[in-house]
């Protein structure tokens, strides 16, 4: 029995609550922590006197240091992708990551793992690509040895992007492509990067390491949605459309209160989200990627 204790800051969202599940099979104590505890306990029940859920909010300093008192480990699995009021990218992926890093710190919490992107950059012309990398600049700033894990976009049975597709494949005679679908992902089965996360917290490597944790195959954008409809067993039209189509659209749907689509999402899909072959990924850390095709067929199997 292990009696560490993991805070898990966004240990209820879609990669978050399967950490929470990963390091407890690691035989951590978790402590989920986030802005509506209450998700928490209807997730997980109360049953488990090793797991408990505490209300946290990453722009408070106080609240961050109470979730992580006594606490061996942190993950940072908050993520922001629209923004709005006061909730900005750089106070979001920058500011408080810095401060979940900052209070881990001083509270002497000895590993940080703080989830980031693929492609994070801090000289990227993209706002949230940005951030996100000066976010990581800050983190290590603040936590020397903190293990940045960058996850491609993430696939699972709960997912935005894969069952999105799906949804919009089966419906749509004609299906709109971002630009010409050149742009390259390798998506990662979000079970496998929660898995990575625990593993990499469990290790005993303690100085600071930048995983990259990306599927087992490289896909354009228009191989992808091919492969998604072949295992579905569709036959769709798929056609181009430009990117500043899709930026003019994007404009006018964030005026709608949930935009079906944003600027900044039509922005990642300009940019190529594969991992570089040179950093560490899953394979360091002994784990075989699951592919798309192998996870949507057991979807379909539960349907
Ligand atoms: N999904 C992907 O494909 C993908 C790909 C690459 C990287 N990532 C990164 O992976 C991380 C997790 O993403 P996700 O998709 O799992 O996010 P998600 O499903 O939106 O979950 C976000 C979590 O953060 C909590 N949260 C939000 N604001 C908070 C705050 N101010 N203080 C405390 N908790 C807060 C949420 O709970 P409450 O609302 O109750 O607070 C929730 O538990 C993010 O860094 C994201 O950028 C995701």
């Amino acid at each position: 029995m292990n009696d560490r204790t993991v805070t898990v800051f966004g240990g209820t969202g879609f990669l978050g609550r399967r950490v929470v599940r990963h390091l407890r099979k690691g035989e951590f104590s978790v402590r989920i922590a986030s802005r509506h505890p209450e998700r928490g306990k209807k997730l997980f029940g109360s049953d488990d006197p090793q797991l408990q859920s505490v209300e946290a909010n990453i722009h408070d300093e106080r609240s961050i240091a109470d979730a992580l008192s006594g606490a061996y480990g942190v993950v940072n699995a908050v993520s922001l992708y629209i923004e709005h009021g006061q909730e900005t990218f750089h106070s979001v992926h920058v500011e408080s990551a810095q401060r979940v890093a900052a209070q881990a710190h001083r509270a002497g919490v000895e590993r940080l793992a703080h989830v980031s992107g693929i492609g994070s950059d801090a000289a990227s012309p993209s706002l949230y690509i940005r951030k996100r990398g000066e976010g990581e600049l800050a983190v290590r700033a603040a936590f020397a040895d903190a293990l940045l894990i960058r996850p491609a976009v993430m696939f699972g049975s709960d997912d935005a992007f894969l069952t999105t597709i799906l949804k919009l494949l089966r419906r749509l005679p004609i299906y709109p492509m971002f630009g010409g679908g050149l742009t390259r992902l390798q998506p990662a089965y979000v079970e496998d990067v929660a898995e990575a996360i625990a593993r990499a917290l469990q290790g005993t490597e303690t100085h600071a390491i930048t995983y990259e944790c990306a599927g087992p195959r490289v896909y354009s954008y228009e191989e992808f949605l091919r492969a998604v409809a072949h295992e579905s067993g569709l036959k769709p039209t798929l056609i181009a459309i430009p990117f500043a189509a899709w930026h003019a659209l994007a404009w006018f749907a964030e005026m709608l209160p949930s935009p079906p689509v944003t600027r900044n999402q039509v922005e990642l899909m300009q940019v190529d989200n594969v991992s570089s072959p040179e950093m560490p990924g899953f394979g360091e850390l002994g784990i075989s990627p699951h592919s798309v095709e192998e996870i949507l067929q057991e979807m379909l199997w539960d349907h």
